[in-house]
């Protein structure tokens, strides 16, 4: 007998299907409620509202877990490379060695963008926001490619369009970096792997051969895994939205990183960093930008800290927390910043408000430290959160066109003016 809820509306009782995940996880299903009751339900922000089922990744926000397709993401950001972590997302299974080989060869061989694509980049202007750029190049990515707006499109042309897009977004983010500085730009170099490549298209020069560091090829490894997805989180539920209408999936990502780019979800990584350094520039008086957290009055709020989903701590956070000491020593960095993060988590911690609303560091509280130690430049730190982020993006509308889910259309409540007449202006006050 399969478990159901009761609801009891105008006198009558309905029961409702209940639904449980692989991880015991339940849902009371709605879809025939407007059709059985006439009503519906209201959630803002979708805080209690499944969207999908899904098998690419699992939170459990109290115990602090994190998997991509069942496997933890400690053992994946300790031992995987990210191409390996974006093949087990988008495929179900991790690669064996020449699935890997392939793959890694498929993504090499689409890492150049057209010619006629940096033309565009000459009209933003030099201090255009990188996010702001990715977006729009990664939009104008299907008019070069006609096939991919033709909706379920063969497999083929559809896997292909997915090598495209992980290939050529990290050409696209070292372009808009290096716009910003005004230096040339660097060709993808496809006999490197893919983050050597793109911190070679990032800090090579064609004066001189750039040899990455293997402890900042490593931290950057590892922070691509940390971000590579994250269930129905805002962007990935935005490409999900795009996607459903059809749209081609290069519109989708492109949305995915216009969500993204929020200071509520990744812009709080720059966000961070700047909230340091004001912080710093202030005086380090740590209690005093606390208070203003704490205070409804101030709209200061403190970045990296609160998630949706994590109530005790985000596994993520501690890794890069971890990490930060690793690479910073490695790299004999010593960041003074660092040190009002640890402060700022210290007291933060410690403080009722904090621990009342079950507020903890995030992914984005840390990671800035590691991007500033390997070179990164604050406004590029969205468009990294944005690369890591890609392949679990694709995965979601991967799965939701498989699925044949439907096109995304909630319902709303109506709150406005009832019905009422024309009035001709003349006649009006
Ligand atoms: C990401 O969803 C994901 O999975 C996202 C992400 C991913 O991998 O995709 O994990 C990446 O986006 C991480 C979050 C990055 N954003 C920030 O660091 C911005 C600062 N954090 C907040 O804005 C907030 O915590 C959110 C947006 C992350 C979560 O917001 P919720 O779940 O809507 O919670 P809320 O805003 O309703 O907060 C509950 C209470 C409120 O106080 P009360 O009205 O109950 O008195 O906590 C307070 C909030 O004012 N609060 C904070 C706070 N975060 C929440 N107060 C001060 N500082 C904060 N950072």
């Amino acid at each position: 007998m399969s478990e159901t809820a009761k609801i009891i509306l105008e006198g009558k009782t309905y029961e409702l299907p209940v639904v449980t995940g692989s991880e015991g996880e339940k849902a009371i299903d709605i879809s025939k409620l407007r059709s059985e009751t006439g009503y519906i339900t209201l959630d803002l922000g979708y805080k209690n509202t499944g969207s999908t089922t899904s098998a690419i990744t699992f939170l459990d926000g109290e115990k602090g877990i994190l998997r991509y397709r069942g496997y933890p993401i400690e053992q994946l950001a300790e031992k995987g490379s990210f191409l390996e972590v974006a093949y087990l997302l988008l495929n179900g299974e991790l690669p064996n060695a020449k699935e890997l080989e392939e793959f890694e060869g498929n993504i090499r061989y689409h890492s150049l963008v057209h010619e006629d694509m940096k033309h565009f980049f000459q009209f933003f202007s030099s201090n255009a926001h990188p996010m702001g750029i990715l977006s729009a190049m990664v939009s104008s990515l299907s008019t070069f490619y006609p096939k991919s707006q033709t909706p379920n499109r063969p497999s083929k042309d559809v896997i292909r369009t997915i090598y495209r897009l992980i290939a050529k977004m990290p050409t696209l983010a070292a372009i808009s970096y290096k716009k910003n500085l005004g230096q040339p730009y660097m060709y993808p170099d496809n006999s490197l792997g893919y983050v050597e490549n793109f911190l070679h298209m990032m800090y090579g020069m064609p004066t001189e051969k750039y040899v990455p560091d293997p402890v900042v090829v490593d931290a950057l490894n590892k922070l691509l895994i940390l971000h590579a997805d994250h269930e129905q989180n805002c962007s990935a539920s935005t490409v999900r939205m795009v996607g459903s209408s059809q749209a081609n999936l290069y519109s989708a990502i492109s949305a995915g990183i216009a969500a993204l780019w929020g200071p509520l979800h990744g812009g709080a990584n720059q966000k961070v960093i700047e909230m340091l350094e004001t912080i710093r520039n202030d005086g380090g008086d740590i209690h005093k930008w606390v208070d203003k957290a704490k205070d409804k009055n101030d709209p200061f709020r403190l970045f990296g800290f609160g998630h949706r989903v994590y109530k005790n701590f985000d596994p993520r956070a501690q890794i890069i927390k971890r990490s930060s000491d690793q690479i910073l020593g490695k790299l004999g960095i010593n960041d003074p910043v660092l040190e009002i993060a640890r402060h700022l988590e210290e007291i933060a911690l410690k403080d009722d408000y904090f621990i009342e609303r079950k507020l903890y560091p995030n992914v984005d509280f840390y990671s800035g430290i590691i991007y500033r130690a390997i070179g990164i430049p604050t406004r590029m730190f969205t468009v990294m959160f944005a690369l890591g982020r890609l392949p679990g993006w694709i995965a979601q509308w991967k799965e939701m066109i498989e699925d044949k889910e439907p096109i995304s259309r909630p319902r709303q409540i109506y709150t406005g003016a009832n019905k009422r007449d024309y009035v001709p202006i003349a006649q009006r006050k």
